[in-house]
């Protein structure tokens, strides 16, 4: 059974577990488990990003584990390939890059076919207007904060105006989700003060001491 994605109208975290403990990766999931409704799990090929992460098979074995929100964001060159195979393991909603997609529209529509929601993501680099060509298709947007690739980089300033800029394109029932340097404190509070409500934090919760105070700080605004 696929999970909805959470309907607007509340801010949430979403855990990567990027910056888990891989050795522990169970153990790191039920850790967030009761803390938050969505999990992210950032998929990369060692071709759009320089780095390689998860697998399918590692969101098939994390699935029986967790009933949270799969978010699946795929840093990969042939989403259209291998976005089925994630869906397949248990992914909840598919994320892509919109560089690495010919016809957006057209995979929109595949990820339709199989039940998941979907969502579509620009690097930094990316001139935001670009998305109007499939924004009104979507269920998110993902705003990455960071050059794709690595945990625990520095927050860009520039992605608050480009996450107001975003937002205005948006309709209510759409998500704006924002991935990369979100720390309680600081970047945190002011992406949400820009438009955002899905906040993705890797480092801010698993490297924390007390990863489920950030969470509460980050999705109290705080
Ligand atoms: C980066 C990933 C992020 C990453 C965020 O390419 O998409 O999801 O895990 O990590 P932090 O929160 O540590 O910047
Ligand atoms: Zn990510």
């Amino acid at each position: 059974m696929t999970i909805q994605l959470p309907p607007t109208g509340t801010i949430e975290v979403a855990p990567s577990i990027l910056s888990a403990d891989f050795a522990n990766l169970g153990r790191d999931v039920a850790m967030v488990e009761p803390a938050v409704n969505m999990l992210h799990i950032d998929v990369m090929d060692g071709h759009f990003v320089p780095n390689i992460t998860i697998g399918p098979l590692v969101v098939k074995a994390l699935r029986p584990h967790s009933k949270l929100f799969f978010d699946v964001h795929l840093m990969i060159s042939d989403a259209p390939r291998y976005a089925p195979e994630y869906v397949k393991a248990g992914a909840d909603g598919i994320t892509f890059h919109l560089e690495a997609v010919a016809d957006p529209a057209g995979f929109v529509a595949d990820m339709r076919k199989l039940g998941v929601s979907v969502g579509v993501t620009i690097k930094p680099g990316t001139p935001v207007e670009l998305l109007r060509a499939v924004v009104a298709d979507v269920d998110m947007v993902l705003l990455m904060a960071v050059e794709p690739g690595f945990g625990g980089q520095k927050f860009m300033p520039e992605s608050i105006d480009r996450c107001r800029a975003i937002k205005a394109m948006l309709r209510p029932d759409q998500r704006l989700e924002v991935d990369g340097g979100i720390y309680p404190g600081s970047t945190g509070p002011s992406i949400i003060a820009a438009g955002a409500d899905t906040l993705v934090a890797g480092n801010a919760i698993f490297a924390s001491p007390d990863p489920l105070a950030a969470i509460k700080l980050l999705s109290e605004g705080k």
